[in-house]
């Protein structure tokens, strides 16, 4: 999978990529994630990125131009499946949003600042546009960053164990069993003496029995979709 990110903050988002599993991702081949400074592709002296808004009110809006110009410079070279807006405004992300964006090649996100950005983008350059929840963030960066890693870890052989990521929380709408490691036991806190057992079968029905009794407890309207 590509993923092309259009932000003003490149240096917010460098770091994050490059650590970790979706560091891993990109070195083994899985995903490649390139970060494109929207300055790079403004016209006038200044770099200018945003703007005062039409009608007089407070704030700024990122201008129409070095948007569309990375946006047709990323179509010229190859075809986009989406091409990704994150804002408050948007469709909310879940797991099944998730599953569907891992089986797409290329991908566009353009993290919005400020007030917005100029609404023409929205209309004529935008295909899809993700919330991550019902509050405000200052930038898109970190719900794009929240969106990649959820949708990257999903590609097969991104996560060593593929299996692990099938049986995470929300996968079948429902939470993850809890899990334990060694010592068996700590301060006389002990790890469920059926995890001890070998017994594949027990074990399995186990987790799939915490699984319920925790989504019942701490989540029941996901036993409602
Ligand atoms: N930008 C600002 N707030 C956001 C949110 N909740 N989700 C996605 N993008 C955002």
């Amino acid at each position: 999978m590509r993923v092309d990110i259009l932000t003003t903050f490149p240096e917010m988002m460098e770091s994050f990529f490059s650590t970790s599993i979706l560091g891993r991702a990109q070195k083994k081949g899985h995903a490649e994630i390139v970060l494109h400074n929207l300055r790079d592709y403004t016209t006038d002296k200044h770099h200018k990125t945003d703007d005062y808004p039409f009608g007089g009110c407070a704030g700024l809006v990122m201008k129409i131009e070095p948007i569309d110009r990375c946006i047709s410079h990323l179509k010229s070279q190859r075809e986009y499946d989406e091409v990704i807006y994150t804002s408050p405004d948007g469709a909310k992300f879940d797991q099944p949003m998730a599953n569907s964006l891992s089986m797409t090649q290329n991908l566009i996100f353009l993290c919005g600042h400020y007030k917005g950005v100029d609404h023409r983008i929205r209309e004529h350059l935008i295909t899809k546009e993700i919330s991550i929840g019902d509050y405000v963030l200052t930038g898109g960066e970190l719900a794009v960053m929240t969106i990649c890693d959820a949708v990257i870890r999903l590609i097969p052989g991104v996560i060593s164990d593929e299996t692990s990521a099938l049986s995470d929380s929300f996968q079948d709408n429902l939470l993850a069993p809890p899990v334990y490691t060694r010592p068996a036991e700590y301060n006389g806190w002990k790890v469920p003496d059926v995890l001890l057992s070998g017994h594949e079968a027990n074990i399995r029905k186990w987790e799939f029995e915490q699984s319920l009794e925790r989504t019942k407890l701490l989540r029941p309207d996901l036993l409602d979709k």
